[in-house]
């Protein structure tokens, strides 16, 4: 039996034919809309590298059934840059060098963005790792990405600021 499932991923309208409801959301992004960037670490919740947005919020694409997430929105690492100019959260990242091996670095820009549009990155680095607790890095480069979440939220206020004056 088929199941047919409709999502916006990154602005645009995909419809889906799923032979299996077990099928994930990261499996479905992957294998079948080949959006690569989304990244399979540990396929079981535990290290936040398939972290993607989904109706504005980020959850772990790898615990998420495709079939339970028909008719939303999905914003994924491949939908941030526009035009040629990347999202201000991945300026910063690379700014900050808040990556090494990179492979991780997807989930953390994801995780980061969903942070602050949840207003919960504060403006101290304990509160953002801990915010960012379910994203790991086995490279290690915590700082850096700490540093970027920051300076990125800061940017990010500054031009909301800007946009309704
Ligand atoms: Fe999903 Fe590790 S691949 S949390
Ligand atoms: Fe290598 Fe994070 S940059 S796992």
């Amino acid at each position: 039996m088929n199941f047919s499932i409709s999502l916006i991923v990154n602005g645009e309208r995909r419809n889906v034919e799923l032979d299996d409801p077990r099928v994930t959301l990261l499996d479905l992004l992957r294998e079948r809309l080949h959006l690569t960037g989304t990244k399979k670490g540990c396929d079981r919740g535990q290290c936040g590298a398939c972290t993607v947005l989904v109706n504005g919020r980020r959850i772990n694409s790898c615990l998420a059934l495709a079939l339970s997430h028909d008719g939303a929105e999905i914003l994924t690492i491949e939908g941030l840059a526009k035009g040629g100019e990347l999202h201000p959260v991945q300026a910063a990242f690379i700014e900050h060098d808040g990556f090494q091996c990179g492979f991780c670095t997807p989930g953390q820009i994801m995780s980061a963005i969903g942070l602050i549009q949840e207003g919960q990155a504060g403006d101290d680095s304990e509160r953002v790792r801990e915010g960012m607790s379910g994203n790991l890095c086995r490279c290690s480069a915590y700082r850096g990405i700490t540093e970027a979440v920051l300076d990125a939220q800061t940017r990010l206020a500054k031009a909301h600021r800007r946009d309704a004056a």
